[in-house]
């Protein structure tokens, strides 16, 4: 895995966009796969920047989200739909029938055919060029909790007690968080071409250095993405702090910048 060492959250933003932005200038059409959450918001508003002052065209960018909370409607303010339009969607001009999040309102028993149709969308689209991920306080990428398959896909979940602690925050009160979710597997997140997995602050810090130097186990999911060949990992020096290799990776940046290439 290529880890790449910041020095803030706004310096994650801007590391990750201009990976977005090689790949959009490379294939206008490009196909990314997006997470919600705080972690990726530096990255959606330095897009937003590049687009309104750089021009990145978006206006053939497909995306698919890789979550959404069961029985959130779209309209809901704290539904990922909802989270997509404010922080990304309505700065760029992404075309709206382009962009893709799993529908929280499927009723109970569509739900597998749902599913499997996401994973259609995804395939008939290309696949995903670019997955976007933050992790979670339990190791989770998506809302794929400890204990899910490496090979799992596109399904609906019950989500953590963590997680429903650490999402909290974003609602009026606990009791307000879905405990249900539709997510996808953490096999098809093994599925895109590339890969960049974002995190910040002192909070994250034990759980990176797990999933990047830990063994892969299915209670870190995160750990999987040590399977694939092409994943960026961008921290900030608190959530980096409890990687055992950090001079390595510090020295291997260094050397990827100095000839202008990417080392994976
Ligand atoms: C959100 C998602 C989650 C978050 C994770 C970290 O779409 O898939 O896995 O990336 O829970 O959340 P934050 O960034 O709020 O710490």
């Amino acid at each position: 895995m290529r880890v790449i060492i910041v020095k803030s959250y706004e310096d994650i933003g801007k590391e990750a966009a201009k990976i977005v932005k090689d790949l959009i200038i490379k294939k206008p059409n490009a196909v990314l796969g997006l997470a919600t959450g705080s972690t990726p918001i530096s990255l959606y508003k330095e897009l937003i920047r590049i687009h309104k002052e750089e021009g990145l065209d978006f206006s053939k960018v497909i995306t698919f989200n890789l979550d959404e909370y069961y029985g959130l409607s779209g309209g809901h303010p704290q539904s990922y739909r909802y989270f997509m339009d404010e922080n990304l969607f309505n700065g760029i001009n992404i075309k709206k029938e382009n962009t893709h999040v799993p529908d929280g309102t499927i009723p109970i028993d569509k739900i597998e055919e749902y599913c499997k149709k996401y994973e259609e969308m995804i395939k008939q689209a290309g696949g995903i060029d670019l997955q976007i991920l933050g992790i979670g306080g339990d190791g989770h990428i998506a809302f794929n909790e400890p204990g899910s398959s490496i090979y799992s896909r596109t399904r609906l979940v019950a989500l953590d007690e963590q997680t429903i602690k650490d999402n909290s925050r974003f609602f009026e009160k606990i009791e307000d968080v879905p405990r249900f979710a539709l997510t996808m597997g953490v096999g098809t997140i093994l599925e895109a071409k590339e890969i960049i997995l974002l995190a910040n602050g002192i909070k994250k810090a034990e759980v990176v250095a797990k999933a990047i130097e830990g063994p892969i186990t299915s209670q870190i999911t995160a750990s999987a993405l040590q399977l694939h060949p092409k994943v960026t990992a961008i921290l900030d020096e608190e959530a980096a702090s409890k990687l055992k290799r950090k001079k390595y990776y510090k020295f291997a940046h260094q050397a990827e910048e100095k000839i202008n290439l990417r080392i994976f």
